[in-house]
């Protein structure tokens, strides 16, 4: 009885995630105001680098994540890490936050590798450490951000020591909320904190410019009404204060994963920017002349699926596969029965 129960409900949710693996075929554009700023960083980057006056390009990445359902934040961060690296940013430039349990993660079909595209190379390797577990904080993350490195706890101690003239990169990708993106560890981040730890940035003195490139659900709520004119912030967000944001790369769609993946391997509005030449302009000098076409449509694939439903849909995948009557099968049960029973599931993978 409780079997059949359980076949149904699945079966229900099945027929849900085939609602939510739909297209999407609008373009997302990017704003000339952060082509602006990644093309004048890239041609200041060009100027000489031992030259005060040009600035050094900072960036913080935090993935908010934690569990490997959510496999994409942390490869999103990965990624980016391996494109600004290539840009020519230094390590001692770069902070990384993440928790860290995916590479090793005994779901993880190749061990010690992270992948952010089907097709994708290895993101992992060389990837700073800095914030790590249970140190990837609001409060570190906030500490960093202002080069407060008294106020760090844990960590590698490496902050955004920056100077007037520098140009600041911030990109954060997790789930989100009205007004608040997740963490890995509690608290989240709440949208007044973190626009109060941007204006004393700002207060301080220590940029010329910084970019906010946001992926999360709701995520337009973070600066939306909050973040004050002025502070020569630009903020970029996968969706307005009341949309999803996107997973993508996910079994069962198209492009989907390799077939040994039960997982999401990126977010659309994350793969976006990385996969297309748009960032490259700011990191990589050698393409000082690269000429921004305009709506150079950073084309999303064409399925995605509804951030909030990528772990049932990795929880799904995994029943699935698994093979009759054994431990994984009846753990990845468990995990959608309980995904279920949290009321969330079926209404918004209905959305
Ligand atoms: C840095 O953090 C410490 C500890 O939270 C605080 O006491 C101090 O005022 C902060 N320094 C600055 C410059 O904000
Ligand atoms: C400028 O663009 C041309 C054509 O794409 C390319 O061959 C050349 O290497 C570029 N120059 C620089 C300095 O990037």
């Amino acid at each position: 009885m409780m079997i059949r129960y359980t076949a149904g409900a699945l079966l229900f949710l099945a027929l849900s995630i085939l609602t939510v693996v739909y297209g999407r075929h609008d373009f997302i554009k990017l704003p000339s105001d952060a082509r602006r700023f990644f093309g004048s960083a890239a041609t200041a980057s060009n100027a000489g680098a031992d030259d005060d006056s040009v600035g050094t390009r900072w960036a913080v990445l935090l993935a908010g994540s934690s569990g490997y359902w959510n496999y994409r934040h942390q490869a999103d961060v990965c990624h980016a890490y391996q494109i600004l690296k290539r840009g020519g940013l230094k390590d001692e430039n770069i902070i990384v936050f993440m928790y860290d349990d995916i590479a090793y993660n005994e779901e993880n079909p190749r061990p010690g590798v992270i992948i952010n595209n089907p097709h994708g190379e290895d993101v992992y390797h060389g990837v700073p450490k800095d914030y790590v577990g249970y140190d990837v904080t609001a409060h570190n993350f906030f500490a960093v951000l202002l080069g407060n490195k008294t106020a760090l706890a844990g960590g590698s101690g490496k902050v955004v020591d920056s100077g007037p003239n520098d140009h600041i990169f911030i990109y954060y990708t997790d789930h989100g909320g009205p007004g608040v993106l997740g963490m890995p560890t509690s608290p989240y981040i709440y949208a007044n904190d973190l626009i109060n730890v941007l204006k004393k940035k700002h207060a301080s003195g220590t940029y010329k410019s910084l970019v906010f490139y946001l992926e999360a659900c709701e995520s337009g709520s973070i600066f939306e009404g909050l973040l004050p004119e002025g502070l020569n912030i630009y903020a970029t967000t996968a969706s307005n204060a009341e949309e999803s944001s996107w997973g993508t790369y996910c079994p069962g769609e198209y492009p989907s994963p390799p077939p040994e993946y039960e997982t999401c391997l990126g977010d659309l509005y994350s793969v976006a920017w990385m996969e297309d030449r748009f960032l490259l302009a700011f990191s990589d000098p050698a393409n000082d002349n690269y000429t921004f076409v305009d709506d150079n449509s950073l084309r999303p694939s064409s399925k995605a699926v509804n951030q909030r439903d990528a772990d049932l849909l990795h929880f799904w995948h995994k029943f699935r596969k698994a093979p009759e009557g054994s431990a994984r099968k009846f753990k990845a049960q468990q995990q959608l029965t309980e995904a279920m029973a949290h009321g969330r599931t079926l209404i918004t993978a209905l959305n």
